[in-house]
């Protein structure tokens, strides 16, 4: 899960990264109110979950109220690459003598975390990595070591940073990594870091996204999650705690195991191409254990999506066998009962085929076609999609 900037500042505070005042406001007015609470020059930024806002226009420096409330209605309702503004942070003007980048990520090739770090801000990091890729230091972070002020003060060499900076940027990149490791993060960025007149380091921006393997233990970061964004299927899906992914398709996707699911999406994709370009319309994975319960909440939540047109199941019987499958799906058709409009292509292979076979022909439910093969079923359901 991305954060808001403003949440990352919050969060950065929390943990006692130097920061400086923000106030979110939603409408003008509320910018206008912000801006004089803070006094003196005030910045508007754009709280869109993308980069690349100051280039849109949604980062605006405000010498006044009157200045700061203009900003606010320039920015909010602004669309920046998609991502529509409907608030912004209201932030204290720094005095910027100096612009430099640093982040701590979770480096899955190498199994390890990665922290990037440059002397020379103010470009954008991609471009920075791109054009001068000696200006960008590469310092791998064991995950059991962390960044202590050691690893930090070697971090801060690789980057060029001056003698005399060293020992001012270095602690702030170990409270950086506290917000890393103590909020289960996989990215922690902030571009740009400055150096203000004064001398001190501050942390401008901040990109923070958080790890949801970890909610488990990090109950508070429910409350970061963007109610407003979320697709309410996919809200609905995690109710059940089924893995669901809605995509543009018409063909709806429901299988056991995320590898099966996957090939389904392609196998699906490709039969599409015989049948009008129809595509899947989601990624579900019920998982293991593909009781009744659980296949009625993925039917549920796929048959609610007004742009399915069929279902594809394609599940492959293991530890849960093929007839506890099958029984399954008659009793979510049973559970649904009306709610159960579209036509469903099965496909079952595996553990007990025979069996669940059987108890679907058995059934014998008018919605329901069984495919003797994966391609054959993907075929079928994309015909019936572009029906
Ligand atoms: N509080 C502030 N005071 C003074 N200048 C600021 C402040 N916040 C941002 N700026 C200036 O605006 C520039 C862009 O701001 P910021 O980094 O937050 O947005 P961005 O880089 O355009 O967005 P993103 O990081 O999403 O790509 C900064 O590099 C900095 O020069
Ligand atoms: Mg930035």
């Amino acid at each position: 899960m991305d954060l808001f900037e403003y949440q990352a500042r919050d969060m950065f505070e929390k943990h006692g990264v130097p920061v400086l005042a923000g106030i979110v406001a939603d409408t003008p007015a509320e910018v206008r109110a912000a801006a004089e609470k803070l006094g003196g020059v005030t910045v508007v930024k754009a709280q869109v979950k993308t980069g690349g806002r100051g280039k849109a226009g949604g980062v605006k420096v405000a010498k006044t109220p009157d200045d700061a409330e203009a900003a606010g209605n320039a920015i909010l309702g602004l669309d920046i690459k998609g991502h529509v503004v409907h608030r912004v942070m209201v932030a204290a003007g720094a005095d910027i003598a100096q612009e430099f980048y640093f982040s701590v990520l979770l480096d899955r090739a190498n199994r390890s975390y990665l922290a990037l770090c440059s002397y020379e801000g103010g470009m954008e990091i991609e471009q920075l990595a791109e054009e001068r890729p000696d200006a960008l230091a590469r310092v791998e972070v064991d995950p059991i070591a962390g960044i202590d002020l050691d690893k930090a003060r070697e971090i801060a060499v690789a980057a060029k940073f001056p003698d005399e900076l060293i020992e001012k940027v270095a602690p702030v990149f170990v409270t950086l990594y506290e917000v890393f490791d103590k909020e289960d993060a996989t990215l922690v960025e902030v571009n740009p870091l400055v150096l203000t007149g004064a001398g001190d380091i501050i942390a401008l921006d901040g990109k923070v996204t958080l790890d949801e393997n970890a909610a488990f233990r990090q109950a508070h970061h429910a409350e970061l999650e963007d109610a407003a964004a979320t697709d309410p299927l996919e809200a609905k899906a995690k109710q059940h705690d089924l893995n669901y992914v809605k995509l543009d398709g018409e063909v709806g996707v429901i299988g056991n195991g995320a590898g099966l699911v996957m090939s389904t999406l392609d196998v699906v994709a490709y039969a599409g191409e015989n049948h009008g370009g129809v595509k899947p319309a989601n990624f579900l994975d019920i998982g293991g254990g593909a009781s009744a319960e659980v296949m009625a909440a993925g039917l549920d939540v796929i048959l609610g999506d007004p742009q399915v047109k069929s279902v594809f199941v394609n599940v492959f019987g293991g530890i849960t066998a093929c007839d506890a499958v099958a029984n399954g799906i008659v009793k979510a058709l049973e559970i649904l009962g009306d709610a159960a409009t579209k036509p469903l292509v099965v496909r079952l292979d595996g553990n007990n085929v025979e069996e669940g076979r059987r108890i679907l022909a058995d059934a014998n439910h008018p919605l329901v076609t069984i495919a003797s093969s994966m391609d054959e079923g993907a075929d079928k359901a994309a015909e019936l999609a572009a029906k």
